[in-house]
């Protein structure tokens, strides 16, 4: 083989490499750009209920739902964190239900519930990670 074609393949094969790497990574989201994801809806959803848009809050409380329903961020969690999750499911569909109602005050304290539902579920993994320390 001569170096001129040596240098060839190996850089497609570094090309294809990288490609096949990039495009298993956007298939399969990791938990992290999940969370990404949901703090972008949460934002949408503070924005349609500053601007009593009802659409745009059930469009992302919608959006929410299906997310937690995803598989990866329920991947091989304790009972707890399906309790907690489901918590979160509980107040994201109120809150969907809320906005086709156009009511704003029950929209409004559903968003508040959701918040603190990621908060505490933050909180539970901070605790059993630190216990795992110990
Ligand atoms: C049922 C559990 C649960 C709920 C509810 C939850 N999260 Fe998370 N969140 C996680 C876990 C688990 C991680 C840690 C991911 C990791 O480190 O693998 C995380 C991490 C995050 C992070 C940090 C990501 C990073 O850069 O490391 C953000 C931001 C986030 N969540 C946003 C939210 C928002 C916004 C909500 C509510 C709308 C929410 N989460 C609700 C489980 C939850």
């Amino acid at each position: 083989m001569k170096p001129q074609t040596l240098l060839i393949t190996t850089l497609t094969l570094a090309f294809v490499g990288t490609w096949f790497s990039q495009a298993q990574t956007s298939t399969k989201p990791t938990t992290k750009e999940i969370m990404k994801e949901k703090l972008d809806y949460a934002h949408f959803l503070l924005n349609g209920i500053a601007t009593e848009n009802f659409d745009l809050i059930a469009n992302n409380a919608e959006k929410l739902n299906q997310l937690s329903l995803s598989t990866v961020w329920r991947e091989g969690r304790t009972p707890e964190y399906e309790a907690l999750s489901a918590d979160f499911r509980r107040h994201a569909v109120a809150l969907t239900k809320a906005a086709k109602d156009r009511n704003l005050d029950a929209a409004s304290l559903a968003y508040v519930q959701m918040t603190l539902s990621c908060v505490n579920c933050h909180k539970y993994m901070r605790n059993s990670k630190m216990a795992e320390l110990h």
